[in-house]
């Protein structure tokens, strides 16, 4: 059975923005890369992980790259008529939580991440149902914004040492200074 717990992976600039005009405002490689690799893995060789997303997030991921490849893909959505190719559609956030985490689907779910947007996020974040750990890519840079993350100071959370596999220092890209964080809410 997945575990109960669900993960946020969030990258967020000095003002908690994450996305304008439908995109991510930076590109960080290395934190593409961490994304990947953190919604991907699994301990156990027969499950997969989920990743739950509202549906302007499912459409902001290019067309070719959608569903994310050996993930299960849920997007939420109360307009659209059918599950877009490839995911499947919750017309709220609690049922795919619960089927995910402890009802039907969880026997071959590991892990339960939400990748955004805002709403989606907010929503898991202000939710008391189940405990919560947010990987959060701080981006040390001012970019414009039109959707961002609540505080997760403000909201509970509680920042908590890095596994090991995740490196806890400042990092450099193009000029661009970030850094990996974890941050958890009981
Ligand atoms: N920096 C990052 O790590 C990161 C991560 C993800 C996304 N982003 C950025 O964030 C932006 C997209 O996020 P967004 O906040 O604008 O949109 P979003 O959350 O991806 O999508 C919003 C839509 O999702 C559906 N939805 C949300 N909550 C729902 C619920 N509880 N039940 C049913 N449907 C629900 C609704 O779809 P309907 O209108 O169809 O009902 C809503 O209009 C883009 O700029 C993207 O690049 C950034």
């Amino acid at each position: 059975m997945a575990t109960s717990t669900v993960n946020l992976v969030v990258a967020a600039c000095n003002n908690l923005g994450i996305g304008f005009e439908g995109r991510i405002p930076w590109r960080i490689k290395q934190d593409l890369a961490f994304f990947k690799k953190i919604t991907s893995t699994t301990q156990d060789p027969e499950k997969q992980n989920a990743v739950v997303m509202g549906r302007k997030t499912w459409f902001s991921i290019p067309a070719k790259f959608r569903p994310l490849p050996k993930r299960i893909n849920v997007v939420l959505s109360r307009e659209l008529p059918e599950a877009p190719k490839g995911a499947l559609l919750a017309r709220n956030f609690a049922d795919p939580m619960e089927m995910l985490t402890t009802g039907s689907l969880s026997w071959k779910v590991e892990s339960v991440f939400v990748i955004g947007g805002s709403s989606v996020y907010e929503e898991a974040m202000m939710s008391d149902r189940f405990p919560c750990r947010l990987y959060l890519t701080r981006v040390f840079g001012d970019f414009k914004c039109d959707t961002f993350i609540p505080s997760p100071d403000d909201h509970g959370f509680q920042k908590v040492p890095n596994p090991d596999d995740i490196p806890s220092e400042t990092l450099t890209e193009n000029d661009l200074d970030f850094r990996f964080e974890v941050y958890e809410k009981n």
